[in-house]
């Protein structure tokens, strides 16, 4: 295991429940990084990890194949991979501090937190329940064996270290990602 708290190891599943599962487990992970008395350190790394493989499995194989099922249109799936790169650069600001014990690693959470929340659950009400209702069993279940297979090779390959994490907030800043939000400061 390449972090030191347990993110599972789905291998199968319809991937809708894996997606929800993980989705439970950011709010768990989350809810320990508010915990003064936690490993905290521990907790942001594991959040990392899980963080951004589960992006990249859902942008590699859920988004583009719920595309062309025509269970979300193409700005469904951009919305999400903007939300993705949010997610990163907030979580970019929890991995940079050096303690976690202070006001500022607080600060850094609770905006984590915000971002995270909102998108999994704009997520959960504009992609998975298309996804539910138009995509068939047997092709979510073909899904959910991508999603997990990648899920694992990023976890697997420490994908929620600080360098990657970095890489991830640069290429997003470069393909415009990250714009939005920053309209007044240019
Ligand atoms: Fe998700
Ligand atoms: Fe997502």
């Amino acid at each position: 295991m390449s972090t030191p708290i347990d993110l599972g190891r789905p291998v199968s599943g319809d991937v809708i429940d894996l997606i929800l599962e993980d989705h439970r487990l950011f709010e768990r992970l989350l809810r320990d990084l508010r915990d003064s008395t936690a490993d905290r350190d521990a907790v942001r790394r594991a959040f990392a990890a899980l963080h951004v493989a589960h992006a990249e499995a859902e942008e590699k194989h859920v988004y583009p194949k719920l595309k062309r099922k025509d269970a979300i249109d193409a700005d469904e799936a951009e919305h999400g991979v903007e939300e993705h790169a949010e997610g990163n650069q907030a979580l970019l600001a929890v991995l940079e501090l050096k303690g976690t014990d202070s006001q500022k690693f607080e600060d850094a959470v609770e905006e984590l937190a915000e971002k995270v929340n909102h998108h999994i659950t704009e997520e959960e009400l504009t992609i998975l329940n298309p996804a539910r209702e138009e995509i068939s069993e047997q092709v979510r279940t073909e899904l959910g064996t991508l999603f997990a297979d990648e899920r694992n090779a990023q976890i697997d390959a420490d994908c929620g270290r600080i360098e990657n994490v970095r890489r991830l907030v640069q290429e997003a800043e470069h393909e415009g990602l990250l714009d939005d939000d920053e309209d007044d400061e240019g």
